[in-house]
Protein backbone atom coordinates (compact mmCIF):
# COMPACT_ATOMS: atom_id res chain seq x y z
CA UNK A 1 0.00 0.00 0.00
CA UNK A 2 2.51 3.06 -1.22
CA UNK A 3 0.12 5.63 -0.83
CA UNK A 4 0.31 7.91 1.99
CA UNK A 5 -2.47 7.01 4.18
CA UNK A 6 -4.63 9.22 6.20
CA UNK A 7 -5.74 7.98 10.27
CA UNK A 8 -7.93 9.25 12.38
CA UNK A 9 -8.09 7.63 15.95
CA UNK A 10 -10.88 8.07 18.88
CA UNK A 11 -10.44 6.63 22.07
CA UNK A 12 -14.40 5.47 23.60
CA UNK A 13 -15.92 4.80 27.02
CA UNK A 14 -14.79 4.84 30.17
CA UNK A 15 -11.18 5.41 30.36
CA UNK A 16 -8.53 2.93 31.07
CA UNK A 17 -5.00 3.07 31.45
CA UNK A 18 -3.14 2.47 28.08
CA UNK A 19 -5.07 4.60 26.14
CA UNK A 20 -1.98 6.76 25.38
CA UNK A 21 0.63 4.05 25.19
CA UNK A 22 -1.79 2.69 21.90
CA UNK A 23 -1.96 6.78 20.81
CA UNK A 24 1.51 6.66 20.76
CA UNK A 25 1.90 3.24 19.30
CA UNK A 26 0.11 4.35 15.95
CA UNK A 27 0.99 7.64 15.80
CA UNK A 28 5.09 6.52 15.80
CA UNK A 29 3.96 3.25 13.62
CA UNK A 30 1.84 5.56 11.20
CA UNK A 31 4.77 8.45 10.52
CA UNK A 32 7.44 5.32 10.01
CA UNK A 33 5.41 4.69 7.06
CA UNK A 34 4.96 8.21 6.05
CA UNK A 35 1.06 8.26 7.01
CA UNK A 36 -0.80 11.06 8.90
CA UNK A 37 -2.63 10.54 12.19
CA UNK A 38 -5.48 12.84 13.50
CA UNK A 39 -7.10 12.58 16.63
CA UNK A 40 -10.98 13.07 17.39
CA UNK A 41 -11.48 14.43 20.52
CA UNK A 42 -14.23 12.94 22.95
CA UNK A 43 -15.32 10.01 20.89
CA UNK A 44 -16.75 11.10 17.53
CA UNK A 45 -16.64 14.42 18.66
CA UNK A 46 -13.83 15.41 16.62
CA UNK A 47 -15.49 14.02 13.49
CA UNK A 48 -18.62 15.91 14.01
CA UNK A 49 -17.33 19.22 14.40
CA UNK A 50 -13.66 18.87 12.72
CA UNK A 51 -12.50 21.95 15.22
CA UNK A 52 -11.99 19.12 17.57
CA UNK A 53 -9.86 16.90 15.39
CA UNK A 54 -6.25 17.52 15.94
CA UNK A 55 -3.56 16.51 13.68
CA UNK A 56 -1.37 14.17 16.03
CA UNK A 57 2.61 14.73 15.17
CA UNK A 58 5.13 11.84 16.72
CA UNK A 59 6.27 15.39 18.99
CA UNK A 60 2.91 15.78 20.39
CA UNK A 61 2.78 11.83 21.69
CA UNK A 62 6.25 11.82 23.46
CA UNK A 63 6.17 10.93 27.06
CA UNK A 64 2.71 9.68 26.51
CA UNK A 65 3.18 6.14 27.77
CA UNK A 66 3.40 6.12 31.39
CA UNK A 67 0.34 9.17 31.26
CA UNK A 68 -3.28 7.75 32.57
CA UNK A 69 -6.43 8.98 30.85
CA UNK A 70 -6.06 9.76 26.90
CA UNK A 71 -5.17 12.77 25.46
CA UNK A 72 -7.85 12.67 23.14
CA UNK A 73 -10.74 12.64 25.83
CA UNK A 74 -13.24 10.01 25.89
CA UNK A 75 -17.05 9.80 26.75
CA UNK A 76 -19.48 7.08 27.34
CA UNK A 77 -22.89 9.21 26.56
CA UNK A 78 -22.01 10.06 22.86
CA UNK A 79 -23.52 7.35 20.80
CA UNK A 80 -23.20 9.38 17.19
CA UNK A 81 -26.21 7.17 16.27
CA UNK A 82 -28.78 8.09 18.93
CA UNK A 83 -26.76 11.41 20.10
CA UNK A 84 -28.56 13.25 22.95
CA UNK A 85 -29.68 16.83 21.39
CA UNK A 86 -31.23 19.97 23.02
CA UNK A 87 -33.93 21.10 20.56
CA UNK A 88 -34.69 24.80 20.56
CA UNK A 89 -37.49 24.45 22.89
CA UNK A 90 -35.03 22.89 25.58
CA UNK A 91 -36.36 19.41 24.90
CA UNK A 92 -33.80 16.59 24.81
CA UNK A 93 -34.32 14.30 21.49
CA UNK A 94 -31.81 11.33 20.07
CA UNK A 95 -30.56 12.16 16.47
CA UNK A 96 -28.58 9.93 14.48
CA UNK A 97 -25.28 11.93 13.15
CA UNK A 98 -24.03 9.14 11.86
CA UNK A 99 -24.02 10.11 7.92
CA UNK A 100 -22.43 13.83 8.82
CA UNK A 101 -19.54 12.08 10.56
CA UNK A 102 -19.34 9.82 7.18
CA UNK A 103 -19.28 12.65 5.11
CA UNK A 104 -16.70 15.17 6.78
CA UNK A 105 -14.07 11.54 7.34
CA UNK A 106 -15.05 11.58 3.45
CA UNK A 107 -14.08 15.48 2.98
CA UNK A 108 -11.14 15.56 4.85
CA UNK A 109 -9.59 12.77 2.86
CA UNK A 110 -9.45 9.95 5.81
CA UNK A 111 -8.69 6.85 5.23
CA UNK A 112 -8.97 4.71 8.17
CA UNK A 113 -10.32 5.10 11.49
CA UNK A 114 -8.55 3.59 14.66
CA UNK A 115 -11.72 2.87 17.14
CA UNK A 116 -10.09 2.63 21.04
CA UNK A 117 -13.00 1.10 23.01
CA UNK A 118 -14.95 -1.72 25.05
CA UNK A 119 -17.61 -3.57 23.95
CA UNK A 120 -20.09 -0.54 23.54
CA UNK A 121 -17.60 1.42 21.64
CA UNK A 122 -16.46 -1.32 19.36
CA UNK A 123 -20.51 -1.46 18.51
CA UNK A 124 -20.38 2.02 17.22
CA UNK A 125 -17.15 1.41 15.05
CA UNK A 126 -18.80 -1.93 13.34
CA UNK A 127 -22.21 0.17 12.46
CA UNK A 128 -19.50 2.69 10.79
CA UNK A 129 -17.57 0.15 9.04
CA UNK A 130 -21.34 -1.48 7.79
CA UNK A 131 -21.84 2.20 6.84
CA UNK A 132 -18.42 2.09 4.29
CA UNK A 133 -16.01 3.27 6.70
CA UNK A 134 -12.69 1.38 6.91
CA UNK A 135 -11.96 0.30 10.46
CA UNK A 136 -9.51 -1.19 12.70
CA UNK A 137 -10.49 -1.73 16.36
CA UNK A 138 -8.75 -1.93 19.50
CA UNK A 139 -10.17 -3.75 22.76
CA UNK A 140 -9.79 -1.65 25.79
CA UNK A 141 -11.54 -1.87 29.08
CA UNK A 142 -10.79 -2.46 32.96
CA UNK A 143 -13.42 -4.74 33.21
CA UNK A 144 -11.18 -7.60 30.63
CA UNK A 145 -15.11 -8.74 29.30
CA UNK A 146 -14.44 -8.68 26.08
CA UNK A 147 -14.16 -12.35 24.86
CA UNK A 148 -12.33 -12.11 21.57
CA UNK A 149 -9.47 -11.30 23.32
CA UNK A 150 -7.09 -13.06 26.17
CA UNK A 151 -6.68 -9.92 27.96
CA UNK A 152 -7.64 -6.04 27.57
CA UNK A 153 -5.53 -3.60 28.41
CA UNK A 154 -6.07 -1.38 31.58
CA UNK A 155 -6.79 -4.60 33.19
CA UNK A 156 -3.90 -5.47 34.85
CA UNK A 157 -3.23 -1.47 36.14
CA UNK A 158 -7.11 -1.95 37.67
CA UNK A 159 -5.48 -5.41 39.55
CA UNK A 160 -2.57 -3.71 40.74
CA UNK A 161 -4.67 -0.68 41.83
CA UNK A 162 -7.27 -2.76 43.95
CA UNK A 163 -4.55 -5.89 44.99
CA UNK A 164 -2.59 -2.99 46.93
CA UNK A 165 -5.69 -1.74 48.32
CA UNK A 166 -6.17 -5.19 49.52
CA UNK A 167 -2.78 -5.25 50.96
CA UNK A 168 -3.07 -1.88 52.97
CA UNK A 169 -7.16 -3.07 54.12
CA UNK A 170 -4.76 -5.86 56.40
CA UNK A 171 -3.12 -4.15 59.01
CA UNK A 172 -6.23 -1.64 59.57
CA UNK A 173 -8.65 -4.60 59.49
CA UNK A 174 -6.31 -6.32 61.39
CA UNK A 175 -5.74 -3.63 64.70
CA UNK A 176 -9.54 -3.34 64.61
CA UNK A 177 -10.22 -6.85 64.42
CA UNK A 178 -12.85 -5.84 61.73
CA UNK A 179 -14.29 -7.39 58.55
CA UNK A 180 -13.57 -4.76 55.86
CA UNK A 181 -15.39 -5.59 52.67
CA UNK A 182 -13.91 -3.81 49.68
CA UNK A 183 -16.12 -2.94 46.46
CA UNK A 184 -14.17 -3.31 43.16
CA UNK A 185 -15.01 -2.66 39.62
CA UNK A 186 -16.22 -5.06 36.87
CA UNK A 187 -19.77 -5.07 35.39
CA UNK A 188 -21.48 -8.24 34.63
CA UNK A 189 -17.54 -10.11 34.96
CA UNK A 190 -15.66 -11.20 38.34
CA UNK A 191 -12.16 -10.69 36.62
CA UNK A 192 -10.94 -7.74 38.84
CA UNK A 193 -12.53 -9.11 41.92
CA UNK A 194 -10.93 -12.71 41.26
CA UNK A 195 -7.07 -11.60 40.52
CA UNK A 196 -6.97 -8.98 42.94
CA UNK A 197 -8.74 -10.96 45.76
CA UNK A 198 -6.28 -14.17 45.42
CA UNK A 199 -3.39 -11.78 44.96
CA UNK A 200 -4.32 -9.66 48.13
CA UNK A 201 -5.25 -12.62 50.34
CA UNK A 202 -8.68 -11.83 50.84
CA UNK A 203 -10.75 -14.41 52.47
CA UNK A 204 -13.80 -14.72 50.80
CA UNK A 205 -14.39 -13.38 46.75
CA UNK A 206 -17.72 -12.88 45.60
CA UNK A 207 -18.20 -12.51 41.73
CA UNK A 208 -20.93 -12.12 39.68
CA UNK A 209 -20.67 -15.83 37.67
CA UNK A 210 -20.71 -17.21 41.02
CA UNK A 211 -24.53 -16.48 43.14
CA UNK A 212 -23.98 -16.23 46.65
CA UNK A 213 -24.98 -17.71 49.72
CA UNK A 214 -24.37 -15.46 53.02
CA UNK A 215 -24.49 -17.98 55.15
CA UNK A 216 -21.67 -19.73 53.92
CA UNK A 217 -19.89 -16.44 53.50
CA UNK A 218 -20.51 -15.35 57.06
CA UNK A 219 -19.58 -19.14 58.10
CA UNK A 220 -15.71 -18.83 55.97
CA UNK A 221 -15.40 -15.69 58.45
CA UNK A 222 -16.11 -17.71 61.61
CA UNK A 223 -13.40 -20.04 60.23
CA UNK A 224 -10.76 -17.29 60.83
CA UNK A 225 -12.03 -16.54 64.59
CA UNK A 226 -12.25 -20.68 65.56
CA UNK A 227 -8.18 -20.25 63.89
CA UNK A 228 -7.51 -16.92 66.10
CA UNK A 229 -7.84 -14.60 63.22
CA UNK A 230 -9.98 -12.33 64.25
CA UNK A 231 -10.19 -10.38 60.98
CA UNK A 232 -11.34 -10.82 57.87
CA UNK A 233 -11.38 -9.30 54.35
CA UNK A 234 -14.05 -9.84 51.65
CA UNK A 235 -13.66 -8.30 48.39
CA UNK A 236 -16.77 -7.82 46.18
CA UNK A 237 -17.01 -7.23 42.23
CA UNK A 238 -19.76 -4.71 41.57
CA UNK A 239 -21.66 -7.08 39.80
CA UNK A 240 -22.05 -9.83 42.38
CA UNK A 241 -25.78 -11.40 43.42
CA UNK A 242 -26.98 -12.86 46.38
CA UNK A 243 -28.48 -16.71 45.27
CA UNK A 244 -32.33 -15.65 43.95
CA UNK A 245 -31.69 -11.59 44.49
CA UNK A 246 -30.33 -8.95 41.71
CA UNK A 247 -27.49 -6.86 41.17
CA UNK A 248 -27.18 -3.67 43.12
CA UNK A 249 -27.51 -1.01 40.52
CA UNK A 250 -29.41 2.25 39.56
CA UNK A 251 -30.34 4.06 36.18
CA UNK A 252 -28.24 6.56 34.65
CA UNK A 253 -30.09 10.08 34.94
CA UNK A 254 -27.29 11.25 32.44
CA UNK A 255 -28.58 11.79 29.04
CA UNK A 256 -27.18 9.76 26.71
CA UNK A 257 -26.41 6.97 28.84
CA UNK A 258 -28.26 4.51 29.00
CA UNK A 259 -26.95 1.38 30.91
CA UNK A 260 -27.45 1.28 34.26
CA UNK A 261 -25.01 1.86 37.15
CA UNK A 262 -23.76 -0.74 39.13
CA UNK A 263 -22.62 0.11 42.66
CA UNK A 264 -23.68 -0.90 46.36
CA UNK A 265 -23.52 -4.12 46.71
CA UNK A 266 -20.31 -4.31 49.30
CA UNK A 267 -22.19 -2.26 51.40
CA UNK A 268 -25.26 -4.28 51.52
CA UNK A 269 -22.62 -7.69 52.48
CA UNK A 270 -21.33 -5.42 55.08
CA UNK A 271 -24.73 -5.03 56.78
CA UNK A 272 -25.71 -8.48 56.40
CA UNK A 273 -22.10 -9.48 57.76
CA UNK A 274 -22.32 -7.67 60.74
CA UNK A 275 -25.98 -8.74 61.24
CA UNK A 276 -25.20 -12.23 61.22
CA UNK A 277 -21.78 -12.33 62.79
CA UNK A 278 -21.90 -9.05 65.11
CA UNK A 279 -18.37 -8.25 64.00
CA UNK A 280 -17.25 -4.87 63.43
CA UNK A 281 -17.46 -4.48 59.70
CA UNK A 282 -16.91 -1.72 57.50
CA UNK A 283 -17.03 -1.44 53.75
CA UNK A 284 -15.44 0.45 51.01
CA UNK A 285 -15.86 1.09 47.31
CA UNK A 286 -12.46 1.63 44.99
CA UNK A 287 -14.55 3.09 42.29
CA UNK A 288 -12.81 4.78 39.56
CA UNK A 289 -9.30 4.77 41.34
CA UNK A 290 -9.12 1.80 39.35
CA UNK A 291 -9.31 3.29 36.22
CA UNK A 292 -6.67 5.94 36.87
CA UNK A 293 -3.12 6.63 37.33
CA UNK A 294 -0.44 5.37 35.49
CA UNK A 295 0.02 2.05 33.36
CA UNK A 296 1.43 -0.61 34.69
CA UNK A 297 4.29 -2.12 32.81
CA UNK A 298 2.29 -5.07 31.35
CA UNK A 299 -0.39 -2.50 29.94
CA UNK A 300 2.09 -0.49 28.65
CA UNK A 301 3.52 -3.22 26.53
CA UNK A 302 0.64 -4.90 25.60
CA UNK A 303 -0.74 -1.30 24.63
CA UNK A 304 1.96 -0.25 22.62
CA UNK A 305 1.35 -4.12 20.98
CA UNK A 306 -2.09 -3.51 20.29
CA UNK A 307 -1.46 0.14 18.75
CA UNK A 308 1.10 -1.30 16.23
CA UNK A 309 -1.15 -4.14 15.27
CA UNK A 310 -3.95 -2.25 14.57
CA UNK A 311 -1.14 0.24 12.21
CA UNK A 312 -0.07 -3.01 10.73
CA UNK A 313 -3.27 -4.22 10.01
CA UNK A 314 -4.12 -1.54 7.82
CA UNK A 315 -1.02 -1.84 5.62
CA UNK A 316 -1.82 -5.52 5.10
CA UNK A 317 -5.43 -3.54 3.94
CA UNK A 318 -7.57 -5.17 6.67
CA UNK A 319 -10.77 -3.72 8.09
CA UNK A 320 -13.71 -4.46 9.82
CA UNK A 321 -11.96 -6.06 12.04
CA UNK A 322 -10.51 -6.04 15.84
CA UNK A 323 -7.19 -6.54 16.98
CA UNK A 324 -6.58 -9.20 19.72
CA UNK A 325 -4.56 -10.49 22.09
CA UNK A 326 -4.09 -14.42 20.98
CA UNK A 327 -0.40 -15.08 22.58
CA UNK A 328 1.86 -15.10 21.44
CA UNK A 329 0.59 -12.69 18.74
CA UNK A 330 -2.01 -10.16 17.62
CA UNK A 331 -4.47 -11.66 15.43
CA UNK A 332 -7.47 -9.85 13.86
CA UNK A 333 -10.73 -10.96 14.15
CA UNK A 334 -13.91 -9.66 12.68
CA UNK A 335 -15.26 -6.72 14.59
CA UNK A 336 -18.95 -8.09 14.83
CA UNK A 337 -17.51 -10.98 16.57
CA UNK A 338 -15.62 -9.39 18.99
CA UNK A 339 -18.98 -7.51 20.29
CA UNK A 340 -21.11 -10.30 20.37
CA UNK A 341 -20.26 -12.36 23.79
CA UNK A 342 -19.70 -10.91 26.97
CA UNK A 343 -15.90 -12.49 28.49
CA UNK A 344 -16.99 -13.93 32.15
CA UNK A 345 -14.55 -15.87 34.82
CA UNK A 346 -14.59 -19.05 33.40
CA UNK A 347 -15.68 -21.55 36.91
CA UNK A 348 -13.40 -24.75 35.65
CA UNK A 349 -10.69 -22.12 35.26
CA UNK A 350 -7.26 -22.92 37.13
CA UNK A 351 -7.60 -19.65 38.65
CA UNK A 352 -11.23 -20.37 40.38
CA UNK A 353 -9.62 -23.92 41.30
CA UNK A 354 -6.61 -21.62 42.57
CA UNK A 355 -9.24 -19.94 44.79
CA UNK A 356 -10.77 -22.55 46.20
CA UNK A 357 -7.46 -24.80 47.12
CA UNK A 358 -6.50 -21.90 48.96
CA UNK A 359 -9.85 -22.08 51.09
CA UNK A 360 -11.11 -19.13 49.49
CA UNK A 361 -14.70 -18.65 50.22
CA UNK A 362 -16.22 -17.44 46.13
CA UNK A 363 -20.12 -17.88 48.46
CA UNK A 364 -20.83 -20.96 47.23
O1 LIG B 1 -16.42 -0.50 32.04
C1 LIG B 1 -15.54 0.15 32.89
C2 LIG B 1 -16.24 0.61 34.14
O2 LIG B 1 -15.27 1.24 34.96
C3 LIG B 1 -17.01 -0.46 34.89
O3 LIG B 1 -16.15 -1.30 35.63
C4 LIG B 1 -17.96 0.39 35.71
O4 LIG B 1 -19.14 -0.32 36.03
C5 LIG B 1 -18.28 1.52 34.78
O5 LIG B 1 -17.23 1.59 33.84
C6 LIG B 1 -18.41 2.85 35.47
O6 LIG B 1 -18.75 3.81 34.53
P1 LIG B 1 -18.73 5.38 34.78
O7 LIG B 1 -17.49 5.91 34.19
O8 LIG B 1 -19.93 5.89 34.07
O9 LIG B 1 -18.82 5.62 36.25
Amino acid sequence: MPRKLRIVINTGGGDAPGLNAVIRAVVLSAYQRGWEVYGSRNGYEGLLDTDQLVRLTPEMVANITALGGTILGTTNKANPFELVVETVTGELEKRDVSDKIISNFRRLGLDYLIAVGGDGSLAIAQRFYEKGIPVIGVPKTIDNDLSATMVTFGFDTAVSTATDAIDKLHSTASAHERVMVVEVMGRYAGWIALHSGIAGSADVILIPEIPFDMDKVCRRLMENELNGRKYGIVVVAEGAAPIGGTITAKTSTEPGRDQVLLGGVGENVAREIRARTGKDTRSLVLGHLQRGGSPTTFDRLLATRFGAAAVRFIEEGLSGVMVANNPPGMVPVPLKMAVERMKRVPLDSDTVQTARDLGICLGD
